[in-house]
């Protein structure tokens, strides 16, 4: 069995990532099926939307940290060395379209004034269509290593070769009970809104 590394380092953020990942593209596809028939599904898709921004907001600060690690020439991060020329061109973009995605959509259902409709509708839209092209790129280039790397800190054999696997699992615990607290909090608003746009 290969040496038990110290410190988590480039791996324990790999499997971080990773895990989010995967845990991203279940809520995503749930997020997606709402879309079908948003007329019915309006509340899922409201609930549901705002229960992946912990986990999404945790994905970009996981990634964001190799970045930087990789840009302040740690080493173990420059072995590993930067994504594949797109992914890396999209890595930005993808966080952008999603920060826009998510506010547009929770601004059109908390705080935001009802004349800022029109517009937040437009950019919720734009944005998706946008984003779901990025996305699917970005998911595609990353499923086979999400694949490999989501899985290791839940089995017992990988699990135990890196160090800080219950701290990565209570953070992932963490973003999604999170999540689940504000979509909770967002419902009241969610029937609101519902009544307010189908009377
Ligand atoms: C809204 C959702 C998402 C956002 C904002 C996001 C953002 C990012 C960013 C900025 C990077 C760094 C650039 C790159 O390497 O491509 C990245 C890397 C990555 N993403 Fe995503 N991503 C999202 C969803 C997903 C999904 C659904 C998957 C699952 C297939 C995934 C898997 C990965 C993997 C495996 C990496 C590389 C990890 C590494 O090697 O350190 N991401 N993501």
């Amino acid at each position: 069995m290969r040496g038990r590394s110290r410190r988590p380092g480039v791996e324990g953020n790999t499997r971080l990532t990773s895990s989010l990942g995967a845990l991203l593209l279940v809520l995503l596809f749930l997020e997606g099926l709402t879309i079908v028939s948003i007329g019915s599904l309006l509340t899922p898709h409201i609930v549901i939307g705002v229960l992946l921004i912990p986990p999404v907001l945790l994905k970009i600060a996981s990634t964001s940290w190799r970045m930087v690690r990789y840009y302040m020439g740690h080493r173990e991060y420059r072995r590993k060395g930067p994504p594949a020329p797109l992914l890396r061109i999209l890595g930005p973009v993808i966080v952008v379209l999603t920060v826009v995605l998510l506010a547009s959509g929770v601004g059109l259902v908390v705080g935001a004034p009802t004349s800022w409709r029109p517009q937040l509708f437009t950019i919720h839209r734009a944005s998706f269509v946008l984003w779901f092209a990025a996305m699917a790129i970005h998911v595609l280039g990353h499923l086979v290593e999400t694949a490999r790397f989501a899985p290791r800190d839940f089995i017992p054999y990988t699990r135990r070769q890196v160090n800080g696997a219950s701290s990565r699992q209570w953070a992932l615990a963490a973003a999604l009970t999170l999540g689940v607290i504000a979509a909770f909090a967002v419902l009241p608003y969610a029937a609101n809104w519902r009544a307010s746009f189908f009377g």
